[in-house]
């Protein structure tokens, strides 16, 4: 069987399968506003996630107005783009449904699946994100939680902008087939 081929034809008969392989960070949008029922579809795609022991422990905030927006490209140092975005999701851990012991920190797994849902649902609608990087940095999640009222109880994980995008990206090739194991790793 030629593999690639084989591949390639699934890349180009499946949807759903493209969009995963086609998604990019999207840094620079339209000035184009986004869509309520679109930022909706966004933080269902989010909350669709798995979690650990199903605790779902996220709280999405969905930001769209332009002096938030400002505040906080001013405040991030590696978030500049959101200056020039017509909205962004800060997706947050509520301390509340973080389990314990040495399940702990599953709650950043259950984050990461949620935010990786927003970034797929976001190129599947036709628009661009990219995720920012708060967690586990104290001085970005200190200034979040400043600019948009965020309690002690609520962990600012990740900002992420979304826009129209302004010009089409064509994905990286990330594919190491040399990183593929099977069975033991030292086989
Ligand atoms: C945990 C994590 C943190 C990231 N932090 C930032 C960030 O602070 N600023 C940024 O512009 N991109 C950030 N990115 C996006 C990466 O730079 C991007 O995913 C990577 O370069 C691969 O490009 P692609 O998303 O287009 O495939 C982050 C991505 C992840 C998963």
């Amino acid at each position: 069987m030629d593999s690639n081929k084989e591949i390639a034809r699934i890349v180009a008969s499946n949807p759903a399968y493209r969009n995963i392989i086609e998604r990019t960070s999207v840094r620079r949008y339209t000035t184009e506003t986004v869509d309520d029922t679109l930022k909706e579809a966004l933080c269902l795609a989010a909350m669709s996630a798995p979690s650990g022991v199903n605790r779902q422990p996220w709280e999405l905030i969905v930001v769209d107005r332009r002096e938030l927006l400002d505040a906080l490209a001013d405040a991030l140092p590696y978030a500049k783009m959101t200056a020039h975005a017509p909205m962004a999701i800060v997706v947050c851990g509520n301390r509340e449904r973080f389990l314990d012991g040495d399940d702990a920190t599953l709650w950043e797994q259950d984050l990461s699946a949620a935010s990786e849902n927003i970034l797929l649902a976001a190129h599947a609608l036709g628009l661009g994100a990219v995720w920012t990087c708060l967690y586990p940095h104290p001085d970005r999640m200190e200034a979040v939680a400043r600019v948009l009222g965020i309690p002690e109880g609520i962990v600012p994980f990740n900002l992420i902008p979304v826009g129209h995008p302004e010009a089409p990206h064509a994905p990286m090739d990330k594919w190491h087939p040399d990183r593929v194991h099977h069975n033991r790793l030292t086989d």
